[in-house]
């Protein structure tokens, strides 16, 4: 597949995709979102690719949405562009995503930073919600899974001040699971991404599956829910291997069936 604002390179079994308008801070337009979505639709079938990591560049991991694309528009344009289904399709992804962060995750960057499943800071991002600035809110989830991850007077300020707050307060706070130096940030994400891609695939998707679920669903419903997926487990060769390889005191290979 080819894409112009965002590149992917594969390095089995993870996969990088770089966002790439960077004169613009990596301003999210419609085109860079639907190759994202097509590229990460693509990398979930591959077969050879366990992890993706998500990064921009040291400037920037993104801007936000890309505000002249929509300054002129009206509600009818923007319901009738529904923008908001290509983030649905990134939503959908079973494959950990791992973000790469470095400068400003802003808006729409914050909220496609928060989308993946972990994020690795380099010391100089910065993240915010900054709409209110412009006049608007966050759209693309910044409400939501920015107070489920820091709390709700953590996210109030965040979203109502519009200010950015650095990389060691989103650490305290919740918001990152690790902040490097700037030099370190990429490498500290793939270091990860090699980890979790080196685990029994097939457990791997269904455990994210299980922890995304906490978010949407009671606690009887998730405990049912997470008890089903570890049944499930029950049926792949990955758990016949990995409890194998324990009795014997050897390593497991997985064969991610
Ligand atoms: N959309 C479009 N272009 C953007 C952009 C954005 N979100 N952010 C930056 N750019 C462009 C600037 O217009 C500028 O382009 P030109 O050189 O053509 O003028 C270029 O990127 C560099 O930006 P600055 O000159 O502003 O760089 P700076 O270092 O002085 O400031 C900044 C950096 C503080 C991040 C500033 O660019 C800024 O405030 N950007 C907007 C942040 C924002 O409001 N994001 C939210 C967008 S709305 C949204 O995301 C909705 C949603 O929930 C989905």
């Amino acid at each position: 597949m080819e894409f112009e604002n965002i590149i992917l390179t594969k390095e089995a079994p993870i996969a990088t995709i770089q966002l790439n308008r960077p004169d613009v801070l990596n301003a999210l337009n419609r085109k860079l979102l639907t190759e994202l979505a097509a590229c990460v639709e693509e990398l979930d079938s591959d077969e050879s690719v366990n992890c993706i990591v998500l990064t921009g560049n040291e400037k920037a991991f993104a801007a936000g949405a890309d505000i002249k694309e929509m300054a002129e528009a009206d509600t009818i344009d923007m319901l009738s562009r529904d923008s908001f289904s290509v983030w649905d399709r990134i939503r959908g992804t079973r494959k950990p995503i791992i973000a790469a962060v470095s400068g400003f995750a802003l808006g729409g960057g914050c909220e496609l930073a928060m989308m993946c499943d972990i994020i690795v800071a380099s010391e100089t991002a910065k993240f915010g919600q900054p709409e209110i600035n412009i006049g608007v809110m966050p759209g693309a989830g910044g409400t939501q899974r920015l107070t489920r991850a820091v709390g709700k007077y953590k996210a109030m300020e965040i979203v109502l001040t519009g200010e950015m707050i650095g990389a060691d307060d989103a650490m305290r706070a919740g918001l990152v699971n690790r902040v490097v130096p700037v030099e370190l940030y990429l490498e500290e994400a793939k270091k990860l991404a090699g980890v979790i891609a080196s685990k029994p695939p097939v457990a791997v998707k269904l455990a994210k599956e299980s922890v995304l679920k906490s978010h949407e669903l009671s606690l009887k419903d998730g405990l049912e829910f997470e008890r089903k997926n570890f049944y499930m487990l029950f049926s792949s060769e990955d758990q016949k291997e990995g409890m194998k390889a324990f009795v014997e005191k050897r390593k497991p290979k997985w064969k991610g069936k």
